[in-house]
């Protein structure tokens, strides 16, 4: 049994956390396709070239410390825009979404351009000050010493580059079902998700 449930938006919308939700309940595998971005970033600003950093990818670095640093965010932003390095990372993608038992992938460009078939799409959106709050907490949780406005100005910043560049830009498909969490605790989106994957799973 393959199905796929494809879940994109901005940086810090609850995507991770409902994609794990999702795929625990359904007990589908989960892939946060970010962080094959941010390990490419985190090479990158280790001195590889880009592309390179893309093609040479091991599952192991995705497990690596330190991925969640705003500085490594940027840097992944950065090599996202290259057209060749997101065409390196398509086939793993691609196959993970395919496997046998259902998977859920998160990230900017899953429903409209990784898996365009996905049984199911959804976009996940909330405000720009609570996006940046809700990552402000998890990194000052997480040790950080950043401010609040600082971490608003990167997520604009880097919703920006991920929105306007040409290469698979950020943006919902159009049979993607919006959600927005500004006003929702986590159960209530998580749940409005599995909701929306019910429907179409109950009847695959
Ligand atoms: O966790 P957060 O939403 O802040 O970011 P992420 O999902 O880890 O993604 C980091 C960066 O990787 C994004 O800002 C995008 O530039 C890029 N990315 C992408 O271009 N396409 C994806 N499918 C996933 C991430």
């Amino acid at each position: 049994m393959t199905f796929t449930v494809a879940i994109d938006g901005p940086a810090a919308a609850g995507k991770g956390t409902i994609s794990k939700a999702v795929a625990a309940h359904f007990g589908f595998a989960h892939l946060d396709t970010g962080l094959l971005y941010r390990a490419t970033g985190r090479r990158v600003l280790d001195g590889a070239a880009p592309v390179d950093a893309a093609r040479a990818l091991q599952p192991s670095d995705l497990a690596g410390e330190g991925l969640r640093t705003p500085e490594v965010a940027q840097a992944a932003s950065r090599v996202a825009a290259d057209a060749e390095v997101r065409a390196a990372l398509v086939d793993f993608q691609r196959s993970f979404a395919r496997r046998d038992g259902g998977a859920v992938l998160d990230g900017r460009d899953i429903g409209t351009v990784i898996c365009p078939g996905a049984e199911v799409k959804l976009f996940v959106t909330a405000s720009d000050e609570v996006r940046a709050r809700r990552r402000w907490k998890e990194l000052t949780e997480g040790g950080h010493d950043v401010s609040e406005a600082q971490v608003l100005a990167d997520l604009r910043a880097r919703d920006a580059r991920d929105a306007d560049r040409d290469a698979a830009p950020m943006r919902p498909a159009p049979d993607a079902v919006l959600l927005d969490t500004s006003t929702m605790a986590i159960d209530e989106a998580v749940a409005a998700a599995v909701a929306a994957v019910s429907e179409r799973f109950r009847g695959s």
